[in-house]
């Protein structure tokens, strides 16, 4: 077998060690100390949570992985002839399984130069940066540890970029949040660059319930994994067995809200932060919101900060979309 040499992935951290522990120590302390108490859905992603996201992404309930491979198996080619990017910019990317489909499509075109991951899960994005160097290795690839809601205005720009954030991951931003972030996404994009967003769409409330409290209880465990986090990296002791993952669906803000409830009261210790935490019977933690989303709604949200959505494609279910816009 011949040797192929790879150039190694460069890959920047913006949220470093100490970064990400001091915003872990904020969130804690605001959120925790707050009526109703809260945590932000970013602190699920350590590598264990990752990996349960990963086993989400393959259950029989949650159709939200499957439906969105689907439309880019069908709409790769389009998408790397509409954007004709030479970069492709991946938001919350993981292990970008799915994005394969689309880095494949632009290789095929012949445009493809440079590949960007960003996520705030070092140890994934680093292994998934390293596949990616390995399995294109005709395209510069350059991995970004650092959040969202931080960091945008640092990803590179060089190239015609193609910046892709699937999952529906815009869903877990709380409204005034999202829009937010799509203004500051904009702020970082040149007019004639392409946003591809995958968003799950609204559907029959027993089908969104299924999605987020599978018969096999791997959700519960992605949700549980939050307060392992706090036990190892700020010393708390919850108990995990003392509290239920609890997924709702809300009709009139059309979103699954999702919270941790406490089984009977309990005092919980964070040592890192000194603080004492009480919790009564049936109190709950809101750990993250998934909003659904209806056509008319995605679009109007994006042309509000300078999106023109060009394409919109569903799976043949109708249960998921991708919208390519370009900035203008
Ligand atoms: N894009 C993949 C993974 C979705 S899971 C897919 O479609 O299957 C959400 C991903 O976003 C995780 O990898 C998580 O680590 C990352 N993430 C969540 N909040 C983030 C934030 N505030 N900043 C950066 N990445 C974030
Ligand atoms: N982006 C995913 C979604 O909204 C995240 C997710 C899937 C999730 N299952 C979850 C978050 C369960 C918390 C709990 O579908």
């Amino acid at each position: 077998m011949t040797e192929v040499r790879v150039a190694p992935p460069l890959v920047d951290v913006l949220l470093g060690p100490a970064e990400r522990r001091a915003a872990l120590e904020r969130d804690v302390r605001e959120g925790l100390t707050a009526t109703p108490k809260r945590l932000p859905p970013k602190w699920h992603y350590d590598a264990e949570g990752s990996r349960l996201f990963g086993e989400i992404t393959r259950l029989p309930e949650y159709y939200l992985t499957r439906a969105e491979r689907e439309i880019l198996a069908a709409r790769a080619g389009d998408i790397a002839a509409v954007s004709r990017a030479d970069t492709l910019v991946e938001l919350g990317a993981g292990t970008s399984e799915k994005t394969r489909l689309l880095l494949d499509a632009l290789r095929e075109a012949g445009r493809l130069e440079r590949i960007v991951v960003l996520d705030v899960d070092e140890e994934t994005l680093r292994e998934s940066a390293e596949r990616l160097a390995r399995e294109y290795p005709g395209a510069a690839v350059h991995g970004v540890v650092g959040d969202l809601e931080q960091h945008l205005g640092e990803l590179p720009r060089e190239g015609r970029r193609l910046v892709a954030f699937l999952g529906s991951s815009i869903g877990n931003f709380e409204t005034a949040e999202r829009a937010a972030f799509l203004r500051r996404l904009r702020g970082a994009i040149d007019p004639g660059e392409s946003f591809l967003l995958g968003t799950d769409l609204v559907k029959d409330p027993a089908r969104l319930h299924a999605a987020y409290d599978d018969a096999a209880g791997v959700t519960p465990r992605f949700s549980l994994n939050l307060l392992s986090v706090l036990n190892r990296e700020l010393g708390a002791d919850f108990d995990l067995a003392r509290f239920r993952h609890v997924p709702r669906w809300d009709p009139e803000r059309e979103l699954v809200d999702i919270r941790l409830r406490s089984l009977g009261a309990q005092r919980v210790c964070i040592r890192a932060l000194g603080l004492e935490i009480d919790f009564a019977e049936g109190e709950e933690l809101h750990t993250e919101t998934s909003a659904k989303f209806r056509p008319s709604g995605v679009e109007l949200e994006l042309r509000e900060v300078g999106f023109d959505v060009r394409e919109w494609w569903t799976d043949e279910a109708g249960d998921f979309a991708l919208s390519l816009s370009e900035a203008v």
